[in-house]
């Protein structure tokens, strides 16, 4: 019986020692230390013996089993640092290698052509100004003189909010009120010299209409502010904006907060047609002399100071500057049109 027991111990020794990974030595384990396995099995042995015969034997069975535990942790230690090692080997990752990365990104075109008419306004000594997008009838119709009945409050052109108690606002206007207002509030006086880009909102959707579109505002007011004022100033940043000596024209329009009132249109040259092409008067942006009415909505008075204010579409601009023919691309976020722009 002890030679099997020793017999035993030799085999599991060896086959353990020349056990090639871990899959193969937990077999093994089972083999010998297992609820059936080969030592487990002499233990069962022990009831048929006498009891001083039993006691020697019970500890010799228990030393041989420890001893196979022991061998196989330590081959398994073993194992696991090898295979360790082979990984580390066959994985070896070049670290000064170049990453492919995921790009840099880039600005938005609408934030491009916002940023860029703030910096040439900025550079003609205008202010940047901010506002609330939702606002109060107050503010987006009524200090803006446009009366109770005019379509411009029609439900299919605003998008009320509160129950209508409330806008979201229809153009930049509002923040002209809203400056002065502050500007009054303060004890201060004019010059006033500010722009307002920002989202504004509308019910309407086409190829050239989206629901939110982008508008930024100008106002200045002064003593002794002109009309010559005016064309001057857009003049200046419609040349620098599109990079050429812009042809502009002033066509009487209307706008209730204006008087007189104008839109802007510009020669627009399609370059596949040549120099000597007449091309076409494309409209931009509406302007005019800030209505006696607007002063008086915030108490500046209007035979002191005279103004001029223009409000202009971000999205017109910018799809007229990099010859982009449908508003919708750009609120698509297909990023094969924007990384035309990055
Ligand atoms: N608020 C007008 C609109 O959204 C645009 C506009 C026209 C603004 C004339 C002005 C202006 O400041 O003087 O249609």
């Amino acid at each position: 019986m002890s030679d099997t027991l020793e017999a035993i111990q030799h085999a599991a020794l060896a086959e353990i020692a020349a056990a090639a990974e871990s899959r193969a030595l937990e077999q093994l384990r089972v083999n010998y230390l297992g609820k059936k396995g080969r030592v487990t099995e002499l233990l069962k042995q022990l009831g048929a013996m006498a009891p001083d015969e039993r006691k020697a034997f019970g500890d010799r069975v228990n030393k041989v089993k420890d001893l196979i535990a022991a061998a196989i942790q330590h081959r398994s230690t073993q194992l696991l640092q090898a295979e360790l090692a082979a990984r580390l080997a066959s994985e070896t990752i070049d670290v000064t290698l170049p990453g492919r990365g995921d790009g840099v990104g880039g600005l938005h075109p609408l934030t491009r052509t916002l940023q860029r008419i703030e910096r040439l306004f900025n550079e003609l000594g205008f202010e940047t100004m901010d506002g609330p997008e939702i606002e109060d009838d107050f503010h987006n119709f009524g200090a803006l003189n446009i009366p109770e009945l005019h379509p411009a409050r029609a439900m299919q052109d605003t998008f009320y909010v509160d129950n209508g108690a409330r806008v979201l606002r229809t153009h930049t206007s509002p923040v002209q009120i809203r400056t002065m207002q502050a500007v009054v509030a303060a004890g201060r006086t004019p010059p006033i010299r500010i722009i307002c880009p920002g989202r504004v909102y509308r019910v309407d959707s086409d190829r050239t209409h989206s629901p939110m579109f982008h508008q930024v505002e100008g106002l200045y007011v002064a003593e002794n502010v002109r009309f010559s004022d005016l064309k001057y100033d857009l003049q200046t940043f419609l040349s620098r904006f599109f990079e050429q000596d812009v042809e502009a024209l002033f066509r009487p329009s209307y706008f209730p907060f204006v008087e007189p009132g104008a839109d802007v249109h510009m020669r627009w040259r399609d370059p596949s047609k040549g120099p000597d092409h007449p091309g076409r008067w494309l409209e931009l942006l509406g302007c005019g002399m800030v209505h006696p009415k607007v002063f008086e909505a915030v108490g500046i008075d209007p035979e002191k100071y005279t103004g001029y204010a223009f409000g202009m579409g971000v999205e017109r601009l910018t799809m007229l500057r990099y010859g982009v023919d449908d508003l919708r691309l750009f609120f698509n976020n297909d990023l094969r049109f924007l990384r035309q722009f990055a």
